[in-house]
């Protein structure tokens, strides 16, 4: 009888013991790999960026081709420079009442209920330094899921450089094909603002027809995917849009960013006018 509880006792001994090993090796693994993991995630972003500007190539040194690229902080209701430390969210600010911004129904276009009142944006040099592209993150509701993403401009914050989403949960094939490069490929040259400056790019049911007047301002829509291309359109709208960056790219196609963007100092210059 003794032999039988004791064998009990000596089994839960072993179980809790494989268990307590298990554990810790599980949780060193977490811990140890956690700053690979946030290493791979920041050199995933950077891709991300650098492929909506047009400026990534396949087995190039992503960190170097980085080091050409400024993070600025703008504030969406002025468009104002304005400081953050490094370690600043925009994702996680979005969800802070601190930090965020409550949209109205009427003005939630891209269906985020909130955004950060500080966003960041991307500002790319040529080797010249002077300003050669600018990056705005993007995101907003397609069908199934929110679509975060990067658009990239020229210098003169009207022509599209290129767009790209990095997170979304879109049917592959359907919504999904946001991620096929020929779909892509139409964004660049494509034009924001009208002569009037009002937001006039629109993704379209159907197809563009390039003589069309407007045509530069028009992106064929996903086949099958009317939803998920309504909210890209929405979307990017939104973003381009007066409670997005259109106070930020009013100061720059008014002012001379081209020029004073150029560096560290120079986008100080800008926080200050
Ligand atoms: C399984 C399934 C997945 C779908 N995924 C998407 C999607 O990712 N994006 C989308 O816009 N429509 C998607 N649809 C289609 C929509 O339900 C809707 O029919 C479509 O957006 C209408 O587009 P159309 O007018 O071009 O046919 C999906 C439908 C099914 C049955």
């Amino acid at each position: 009888m003794a032999g039988k509880s004791e064998s009990v006792t000596r089994t839960i001994t072993v179980a809790f013991l494989v268990c307590l090993v298990c554990a810790i090796v599980v949780a060193t693994a977490a811990v140890s790999l956690r700053p690979v993991q946030e290493k791979n995630k920041t050199l995933d972003r950077q891709i991300n960026i650098l492929q909506a500007a047009g400026l990534y190539q396949p087995g190039m040194d992503v960190k170097a081709a980085f080091e050409t690229i400024d993070r600025r902080f703008v504030s969406i209701e002025t468009g104002e420079m304005v400081e953050k430390p490094d370690s600043y969210d925009q994702r996680k600010a979005a969800k802070d009442p601190a930090e965020n911004i409550v949209l109205d129904v009427d003005e939630d276009v891209a269906s985020i209920k909130r955004q950060a009142k500080v966003a960041e944006v991307y500002l790319a040099r040529n080797e010249d330094g002077s300003l050669s592209k600018i990056i705005l993150p993007i995101h907003g509701y397609g069908l199934w899921s929110t679509l975060y993403g990067f658009i990239a401009l020229e210098p003169d914050a009207n022509t599209v450089a290129g767009l790209g989403f990095y997170e979304h949960a879109e049917t592959p094939g359907l919504g999904g094909e946001v991620d096929n490069p020929k779909w892509k490929a139409q964004w660049p040259g494509k034009k924001l603002y009208d002569e009037q400056g009002d937001v006039a790019i629109n993704v379209i049911k159907g197809t563009v027809d390039p003589a069309a007047p407007d045509a530069e301002h028009k992106v064929d829509g996903l086949a099958g995917a009317t939803l998920t291309t309504k909210g890209v359109d929405n979307l990017v709208r939104f973003w381009v849009g007066e409670n997005g960056f259109e106070p930020f790219l009013d100061r720059v196609r008014k002012g001379d960013l081209a020029a004073q963007s150029t560096t560290t100092d120079s986008a100080v210059a800008l926080a200050a006018q």
